[in-house]
């Protein structure tokens, strides 16, 4: 407990999941396809050929899910709405039976007590959008924003805190330029476009739900630290640029409300540029609320020949299933930097593991290897708040073992075993792990509270 001390006694803990990952129903109701049906039907694009079609069939058992959500005693639930459900093809009027289901999902959180957290994009922009050009057009992030209202018209009433995008880095770097990702492109200039549409779709959906009353807004973006391999300049270089593709480009245009110069000039370099139009900075630093931070691992990096393909060397740290390093000292030093450059409160939206879990004939899973992650990388982030970093909640990822995107199923980051033939859901230790670390540091507060 000890290593807990300093967060505040309003920190939150919640779970975390996204719509492609966890629903299933990929054509009921109305829904049509997102890119990620798309990509994922491409030969060779995902391990074993895998799709969400089922994935965890969440749209059909989700009052059960939310039970098992409000068992672990979290304060909130993030989940993210799917863009082709509610409104098919990206444009037009919203789909009422696909609504619908955000709305009994909203209504069964708040009933069981746990606050919804909602993020609008998750990475599954419908396929038709993409047809007319995707993230690279400047016209989806206008769509986006139009998508954001329709979502706020039928949840705002019960919804108090939004997320316009999820990692837009992974959006724009992995889904147009190494092509890893739906819609599986492979164009720096297109990734360019895009990363610039991102955040102008953000900003255009920002501005507006803030002028609805929206008073919790945020972003989520994935951050690590990048290292350099050595003092060699050619390495300290290596750094400033992953860094600045990785983090600066993103959050000096949301926090300073510009692009970095250096960044601007190694875009330029590479033949490629960012469409600006007078007047989108402004939308674009539109005031936020809190932004989420996503960290899994951090990297070290040399430079190669090739000044826009640094060399990722191990550092001979324990790896996980993935093969992501786990460095939790990294997640305070992002934390304190992120709070020294940017100074705007945070809270960690996704943090978490995969590892090979192997289950006993009950369905159980003792993921030890598991707990020590949440356990040490909770602990940094409280190193990172007695240090003076604004970070106000914490979200495991996963809720469940889930479709891990081009890794398929072979890939579990759930702290809940699901099993894929009977869609049975197991708590894993590392579930119990958490409920007991929540409901411990409940009891601490309380205790403090009436002594105090
Ligand atoms: C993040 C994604 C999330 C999940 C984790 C492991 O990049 O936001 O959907 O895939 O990684």
């Amino acid at each position: 407990m000890s290593e807990l001390a300093g967060l505040p006694a309003d920190f939150y803990w919640g779970v975390a999941t996204s719509a492609y990952q966890i629903e299933g129903a990929h054509d009921e109701d109305g829904r049509t396809p997102s890119i990620w049906d798309t990509y994922c039907r491409r030969p060779g694009a995902v391990v074993n050929g895998e799709n969400g079609d089922v994935a965890c069939d969440h749209y059909y058992r989700m009052p059960a899910d939310v039970a098992m959500i409000a068992s672990l005693g979290v304060d909130r639930y993030r989940f993210s709405v799917s863009w082709p459900r509610v409104q098919p093809g990206g444009r037009g009027p919203v789909n009422p039976a696909g609504m619908d289901f955000y709305s009994r999902l909203v209504d069964t959180l708040l009933e069981a007590g746990v606050a919804p957290w909602l993020t609008l994009y998750h990475w599954d922009l419908p396929q038709e959008l993409e047809d007319a050009g995707g993230w690279p057009e400047r016209d989806t992030a206008h769509r986006f924003a139009e998508y954001a209202e329709l979502v706020h018209d039928a949840l705002g009433d019960r919804v108090s805190t939004w997320t316009t995008l999820n990692e837009p880095w992974c959006s724009a770097m992995l889904g147009y330029d190494v092509g890893r990702h739906a819609p599986g492109r492979t164009d720096f200039a297109d990734a360019m476009r895009a990363v610039h549409h991102l955040l102008l779709g953000h900003g255009l959906a920002a501005r507006s739900l803030r002028s609805r009353g929206v008073t919790d807004l945020g972003i989520t973006l994935n951050l690590g630290v990048s290292t350099p391999a050595s003092a060699d300049p050619r390495d300290v270089d290596a750094a400033r640029r992953a860094d600045g593709l990785g983090t600066r480009i993103y959050l000096d245009p949301l926090v300073h409300g510009r692009y970095p110069e250096d960044v601007l000039a190694d875009i330029a370099a590479r033949g490629a540029a960012l469409p600006v139009h007078e007047g989108d900075l402004e939308v674009i630093s539109t005031p936020l609320d809190v932004v989420g931070v996503n960290y899994y691992s951090s990297h070290v990096v040399k430079a190669t020949d090739d000044p826009a393909a640094p060399e990722v060397v191990p550092t001979g740290r324990p790896v996980t299933h993935m093969g992501w390093e786990i460095v939790p000292e990294r997640f305070t030093e992002l934390l304190l930097r992120l709070h020294r450059d940017y100074g705007v409160p945070m809270a960690i939206t996704e943090n978490g593991a995969a590892f090979e879990d192997s289950a006993d004939p009950s369905g159980f899973v003792d993921d030890a290897d598991r707990v020590e992650y949440f356990r040490t990388h909770v602990a940094a982030v409280a190193e990172a708040v007695r240090g003076g970093a604004d970070v106000r909640g914490y979200f495991a990822w996963s809720l469940m073992d889930n479709f891990e995107w081009a890794y398929g199923y072979e890939k579990r980051f759930g702290i809940v075993r699901v099993d894929y033939e009977t869609q049975e859901r197991t708590l894993k230790q590392s579930a119990l792990w958490f409920r007991d670390l929540i409901a411990e540091l409940r009891a601490v507060q309380i205790t403090s509270e009436s002594t105090s």
